[in-house]
């Protein structure tokens, strides 16, 4: 089964070929460059982007697979969550190869896709991350720029929304915290470089979500505290401030991991698994994953890791979820009605 895959969702144009579970090629055209200057994703800026790179990113996808157009089996593209005119892109594209080839198509949700970058396997046909088998049901943990939610698996297209972000992301509490801290975008991966040479313990902030006994979570609290923090630091060191920026990044991304296992503890309280699968792209924190892995280890849970490159936006996930939608035969029976889903929940079917 030969998959050739694209995702538009947010600001990386991917496209990718699957064998099976196999990636044969993965392509990620970022656009970080072009939102840099405005310090967040611009929706009109991401959709001109994707116009333009998804004919390229495609081709280089068959490229590297030594594949052509013809020899792809089924197309599959990410139908939502993300940003509805970025979304159109990606869509748009699969439609005319499907009838142009009268090959079927998979719909994907991204979040899915997100999970499923933990089956991913190389060429050789092994796993890039650490997973040796699925064991089900499984918790997931997805944190991304736009989600953060605790999931539970219980088969292949099986999920129960168990917690998720009342109002904002992760990945966005940490962009929007590198603003101020003027350490440009994503905040994320440069806020986790900064707090390697930082002291966690220096500055206490509020962790989230304390006293509720749900398995919500929210980071919008604790992103205006860090920022107004900010603000009086700079006032207090002045042109000393750029000494204290380490020990601000350890001390925000440690209040971030309080406040994941915080809720996690209390989801393997009532949901007994074997396995946690994390994914999204502040997976790729190092400090979180060994946070979590720490405080997993206690119960016996193992923690499952995509490959690194897996955890940001990508095309070869949505390929790998949707090879086990072709098992289950999840084509598109109406390709005309179909239309993307930019508020897509994980538990949502999606027919057209
Ligand atoms: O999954 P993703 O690529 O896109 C969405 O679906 O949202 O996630 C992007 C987010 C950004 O907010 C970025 O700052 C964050 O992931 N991120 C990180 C790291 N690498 C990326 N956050 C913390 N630490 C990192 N190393
Ligand atoms: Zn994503």
């Amino acid at each position: 089964m030969k998959i050739l895959a694209v995702d538009t969702s947010c600001d990386e144009t991917s496209a990718s070929i699957c064998k099976n579970d196999w990636v044969l090629s993965n392509i990620v055209s970022s656009q970080i460059d072009l939102h840099k200057k405005w310090r967040g994703v611009v929706p009109i800026i991401a959709k001109r982007a994707h116009k333009e790179k998804i004919d390229p990113v495609v081709d280089m996808a068959l490229k590297r697979a030594r594949l052509k157009l013809e020899d792809v089996d089924v197309f599959a593209v990410t139908i939502g969550p993300g940003l509805a005119i970025a979304l159109e892109v990606g869509i748009k594209k699969v439609k005319d190869l499907s009838e142009n080839f009268g090959k079927p198509i998979i719909l994907v949700n991204h979040m899915e896709g997100h999970i499923y970058s933990n089956l991913a396997k190389n060429r050789k046909g092994n796993y890039y991350g650490n997973i040796e088998g699925l064991e089900l049901p499984a918790l997931c943990l997805l944190v991304s720029g736009g989600h953060t939610e605790i999931v539970l698996m219980k088969g292949h297209g099986e999920y129960e929304l168990i917690g998720q972000t009342l109002d904002d992301a992760v990945g966005e509490a940490f962009d929007k915290v590198a603003r101020p801290l003027m350490l440009g975008y994503p905040g994320g991966p440069i806020i986790e470089e900064f707090a390697k040479k930082g002291d966690p313990d220096r500055f206490e902030l509020p962790v989230p979500m304390v006293r509720r006994r749900d398995y919500n979570f929210s980071y919008s609290g604790l992103k205006t505290a860090s920022v107004i923090k900010i603000k009086k630091l700079k006032k207090e060191h002045g042109d000393n401030f750029s000494e204290i920026v380490p020990d601000f990044c350890a001390s925000f991304q440690k209040t971030i991991a309080d406040s994941l296992l915080l809720k996690l503890e209390k989801v393997i309280e009532k949901n007994r698994v074997n396995q946690l699968l994390l994914g999204g792209g502040v997976i790729s924190n190092i400090y979180l994953r060994k946070r979590i892995r720490k405080s997993m280890r206690k119960h016996g849970i193992k923690v499952i890791t995509p490959a690194k490159k897996l955890c940001t936006d990508n095309a070869a996930m949505i390929g790998l979820c949707a090879y086990y939608k072709t098992k289950r035969k999840e084509f598109v029976k109406n390709i005309e009605k179909i239309d993307r889903l930019p508020n897509l929940r994980i538990d949502e079917k999606v027919i057209f």
